[in-house]
């Protein structure tokens, strides 16, 4: 199937269609999820977590996000990707931020870069992207960059005055030029009011069904990261008990001697090979 390009995400929310979007940080995943058919992937730095063990994003740097993004680009040649900008990779200023996330695309081959937040600063970050020729989703509601400030990873939007300030973010994002919005941990009816006052494709994670596309961080999905598993997520498998049990049985196997079975699981050597050899290690004795 083609590359799905901004064009064809616009259609498919005027027609209603959904827009499969799922994280994936590596090569191997990627090539799975092009192959499934997913619509969008985003290489977002909770690879921080995922990948490297951190218990949240700050400590992830551009180079990180880079190389993952270049092993997804190689898996999953044909969906559109997005690259997530890390902490301190955007907020210095503009030309920092046009810096950055140009190497997204150059270096990386990403379709889109995605940023945190709505404040004056962030949208000055968008517009000066956008007039530099490249696709920008905005991210509001939990945002993990802002967690000092949100006092943790909680949802946000339960009031009426908190959905009403989401509803205005994500119209100055708009206006600034994003392309599409990531909305993130906020209740149904507030991810609903958000999209339907949207002009542009408006994803959702942990934000209720109404939204245009869903996120899932695939690890949550498939049960591969066990550390903490959000409210809104589903598992679709258990592949992190199905590995455990694989790692497992290979220890036990190689222990009793089990593995490897050398008629299976070896090179052949020509019968006269190993005549010759023997005969040689026996001079040499
Ligand atoms: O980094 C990421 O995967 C994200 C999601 C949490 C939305 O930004």
């Amino acid at each position: 199937m083609a590359k799905k390009s901004i064009l064809d995400f616009q259609s498919m929310i005027r027609k209603g269609e959904k827009i499969v979007y799922l994280t994936a940080y590596d090569y191997l995943t990627a090539k799975m999820q092009e192959k499934a058919g997913v619509d969008m992937i985003l290489v977002g730095d909770s690879l921080g977590m995922v990948c490297l063990g951190y218990d949240k994003t700050f400590p992830v740097t551009m180079e990180d996000m880079i190389r993952h993004c270049q092993g997804v680009r190689r898996g999953a040649p044909e969906t559109f990707i997005v690259g997530d900008m890390p902490y301190m990779s955007y907020q210095v200023s503009d030309e920092q931020a046009i810096s950055n996330a140009g190497r997204f695309i150059q270096e990386a081959d990403s379709d889109c870069i995605k940023l945190e937040g709505a404040g004056p600063r962030i949208i000055s970050r968008v517009k000066a992207i956008n007039e530099a020729g490249i696709l920008v989703m905005g991210h509001i509601g939990l945002t993990p960059q802002f967690m000092g400030q949100l006092g943790g990873y909680k949802a946000q939007g339960r009031s009426a005055q908190a959905a009403l300030a989401l509803i205005k973010q994500a119209k100055l994002l708009e206006e600034a030029g994003a392309a599409s919005i990531l909305v993130e941990g906020v209740p149904a009816e507030v991810g609903k009011a958000i999209t339907e006052n949207a002009g542009i494709p408006i994803l959702g994670i942990g934000a209720g069904s109404y939204t245009h596309g869903q996120l899932l961080i695939y690890a949550d999905m498939v049960g591969f990261y066990d550390n903490f598993t959000p409210k809104f997520v589903k598992k679709y498998a258990n592949v992190g008990a199905v590995l455990t049990q694989a790692f497992q049985d290979y220890a036990q196997e190689v222990r009793e001697g089990k593995f490897p079975i050398d008629a299976e699981h070896t090179y052949k050597m020509k019968d006269e090979e190993v005549l010759e050899l023997a005969k040689i290690l026996k001079e040499q004795k």
